[in-house]
């Protein structure tokens, strides 16, 4: 299953509160930071530790560190920002890639506008964030523009899936891991998955 759903209480809790229908641009800003750390720590579980030796307070004492592993955080303009700063405080040392997509009116597929990518993707894990995995359109054509680069360890981060996404994901990219707090129970006719949260970038904008 390319789609992993967190079952951990504090994610569940969470996302619980970010359904609320009156909650503020504030709270659905900081839950958004909070879900999308409790995503990192799970996504990042089998990153491996090497031993290494430093001064302790009473000599030398051996501590596990992570092995060499660089990291890429590449939000999905624009929502996929409000998901970036939880990341950071869990991987500080990642280095962020942008992608922008827009929906092309006609074809109702995503047209990259824009893209600023880090050097060495081929050596490094990238995590793409993004609220919500809907029709996965976006999240598939950044999992292109990243495996065109040569990025071969591609996981994605996102709060709210849809059925549909998680089957378009799988289809297009069944080898790419994507953690998620809820798989939701369907996407509507104007695209909005149902229960869902409605407009993550509106509400973590504070746009409309
Ligand atoms: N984007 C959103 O912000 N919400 C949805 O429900 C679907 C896509």
């Amino acid at each position: 299953m390319a789609v992993i759903e967190v079952q951990h209480p504090l994610v569940k809790h969470k996302i619980g509160l970010m359904r609320e229908a009156d909650i503020s641009t504030k709270k659905f800003r900081e839950l958004t930071g909070e879900v999308a750390r409790l995503l990192a720590y799970e996504a990042t579980a089998d990153f491996p530790l090497e031993k290494t030796t430093i001064e302790g307070w009473c000599g030398p004492v051996e501590i596990d560190q992570i092995a060499g592993r660089k990291v890429t955080v590449v939000p999905i303009l624009r929502a996929g920002l409000g998901m970036m700063d939880g990341v950071l405080d869990m991987i500080p040392n990642a280095k962020i890639s942008v992608v922008g997509l827009a929906r092309d009116h006609e074809t109702l597929k995503p047209v990259n506008y824009f893209d600023k990518f880090v050097g060495h993707l081929g050596e490094r894990t990238a995590l793409i964030i993004d609220p919500m995995l809907a029709t996965a359109g976006s999240m598939i054509a950044t999992i292109d523009l990243l495996k065109a680069r040569g990025c071969k360890d591609i996981r994605a981060l996102v709060l709210v899936a849809a059925p549909e996404g998680v089957a378009a994901l799988n289809k297009a990219h069944p080898e790419v891991r994507c953690w998620t707090a809820a798989i939701d129970s369907h996407l509507n006719e104007q695209g909005y998955i149902i229960p869902g949260l409605g407009d993550a970038g509106d509400k973590i904008f504070g746009t409309k």
